[in-house]
């Protein structure tokens, strides 16, 4: 069950071609390329049903692509695939599998054989091969049906109209970017909000709107010791209580890992939804975490956003590596973030509806890959995540495209566009309008000698993603999408992507702070800076 040794990749043939075909491709013009060359845009396409991806407007040649496929190879990516469906330990220092994928399978199309499930931890093949889906799944379905039938109520007896949903990081990032996304898909009946920051901004804002009969908190926290997440939610407790709620246990519902620290909160059996400790924080939208946007959007609908990315494990799974959308993906950032220098990538959906996407993926991506070491504990002398960043389009183009078209970085780009058109012809025609006009701009550049402030290098790298629509399936395969295209960078570099060690300095040294500013503990030495900011703070004036 253990993952294979991991070289560092410096060491693969492959990554030492890779640094030669470099100089060759820093000649390249992909304007002069594309008048070469008729059936580029053809050949770096790849489509799976409703999704199309055009990558030929980036810096690569058929060699990039054959000798990037080489390195995935020699990277063992098939194997790591293998281990990552298969339940195998791929989290390396909290020896766990990473097995949200699972939680997506539908039955008649597994992602792995009944034999392979059985012998993972934690799972009831019985219930599975019944619904296609845990227990857990099926229990918060049956709950979503009550909420939205009217029949989960509140200690006064009225029917619960609003959920709060009271998390933080991916337990928040995932079910806000559906509600958000799936806004069209919203069922009336329920409002739903979000609640994160220890800011008690956050908190206060969504409480003064509140009722405190018809309210129903959801506590979302894999480990039940976020400190954001719990200072929140006793914030909401000692408000239901403040306004006269004489059960709050009817407006508290958890979902965590922690059975042990929810049952201490105060929650009702009833109300506690468990998830395995192999649902990674950042790759929970998939389990109960997302039970406010199952509320939100519905059973069939959030059937639906499971079966997209279920499309796209089974893509991913089985589709050579030529023709494998998130492989590709990966071995494009790599191309760009180890050989070509260049260290950040923008997201830019031409989608308002995707506004929150750049901050779910920051967390995917840079969480998931901001690491230091490999899985054998070596210090990599390689770059790793690339920073990720961005916006909605168009807004973005008169914000930050400034730096894409004339900044002395580069930022290799993801467009996101819809093709449906359900609003006014003509503006929906002005943005595939300005989404197409950007690639294209970025690609080409514009020579002009005499005013170099109007001059364009242009050869800016940028990919497009189009779908049809943006509903449940699409989101759920987009999501999936870059799930997978993040695995495969870790695979590559030979890094964890599954744990989050990093957060833990600032968190502890937070805890002691907190207990020095409110006098509880005995002042500790600090440097100079921290100390002078702590007296600030103490004096109460900057
Ligand atoms: O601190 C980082 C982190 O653990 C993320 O990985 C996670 O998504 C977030 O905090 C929230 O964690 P939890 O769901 O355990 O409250």
């Amino acid at each position: 069950m253990e993952v294979q040794n991991n070289n560092p990749p410096v060491q693969t043939k492959a990554w030492r071609l890779l640094a030669e075909h470099q100089r060759q491709v820093a000649q390249l013009r992909l304007r002069e390329e594309f008048t070469r060359d008729p059936g580029r845009a053809q050949r770096f396409s790849l489509g799976l049903e409703r999704v199309f991806i055009d990558f030929s407007k980036n810096l690569i040649t058929d060699e990039t692509l054959s000798l990037l496929l080489d390195l995935a190879k020699q990277r063992d990516l098939d194997k790591k695939i293998d281990e990552l469906f298969s339940g195998h330990n791929v989290n390396t220092t909290e020896q766990r599998p990473a097995l949200h994928t699972l939680l997506r399978e539908n039955r008649g199309q597994t992602t792995f054989s009944q034999e392979e499930r059985e012998k993972k931890r934690g799972l009831s093949p019985i219930s599975e091969k019944k619904r296609g889906l845990s227990p857990i799944s099926t229990r918060m379905f049956d709950f979503v049906g009550r909420v939205r039938a009217g029949q989960v109520e509140g200690s006064t007896g009225k029917p619960i109209t609003r959920v709060v949903n009271i998390g933080i990081g991916g337990s928040d990032l995932g079910p806000r970017l559906l509600v958000e996304a799936l806004s069209e898909f919203h069922q009336d009946g329920i409002d739903i909000d979000f609640v994160a920051n220890i800011d008690p901004f956050d908190i206060e804002r969504v409480l003064a709107r509140a009722d405190p009969e018809t309210i129903l908190f959801i506590i979302a926290s894999k480990s039940f010791t976020t400190t954001e997440t719990r200072v929140n939610a006793t914030r909401a407790q000692s408000w239901l209580t403040e306004n006269g709620c004489n059960d709050t246990g009817k407006h508290l519902l958890a979902v965590s890992a922690n059975a042990a620290a929810v049952e201490r909160f105060g929650v009702d059996k009833d109300h506690f939804f468990k998830i395995e400790d192999w649902t990674g924080g950042r790759y929970s939208i998939w389990s109960c975490i997302g039970m406010s946007g199952a509320i939100s959007i519905g059973e069939d609908n959030f059937r639906q956003f499971l079966a997209g990315a279920h499309a796209v494990d089974l893509h991913f799974r089985s589709s050579e590596f030529g023709k494998n959308i998130p492989v590709i993906l990966a071995l494009l950032s790599i191309w760009y973030n180890n050989f070509l220098d260049v260290g950040v990538h923008a997201v830019i959906p031409y989608d308002q509806r995707l506004e929150r996407l750049p901050a779910y993926l920051s967390q995917l991506v840079m969480e998931s890959n901001g690491k230091s070491v490999t899985t054998e504990g070596d210090r990599l002398e390689i770059n790793t995540s690339q920073v990720i960043w961005g916006g909605v389009g168009s807004q973005s183009q008169h914000a930050v495209f400034q730096f894409l078209h004339q900044g002395t970085r580069r930022s290799s780009i993801d467009f996101l566009l819809p093709l449906d058109n359900r609003h006014d012809n003509e503006q929906h025609l002005l943005l595939v309008a300005n989404c197409l006009a950007q690639g294209e701009a970025l690609m080409r550049g514009e020579t002009n000698t005499a005013e170099p402030h109007r001059h364009f290098d242009g050869n800016r790298p940028s990919t497009t993603i189009l779908y049809d629509r943006l509903d449940p399936y699409t989101l759920g395969m987009l999501l999936a999408m870059y799930e997978h295209k993040t695995f495969v960078e870790a695979a590559i570099w030979g890094i964890n992507p599954f744990d989050q060690w990093g957060v833990e300095l600032g968190k502890n040294l937070a805890g002691r702070i907190a207990g020095e500013l409110a006098g509880d503990e005995p002042q500790t030495s600090h440097d100079s800076s921290t100390q002078q900011l702590m007296d600030k703070y103490r004096s109460g004036s900057a």
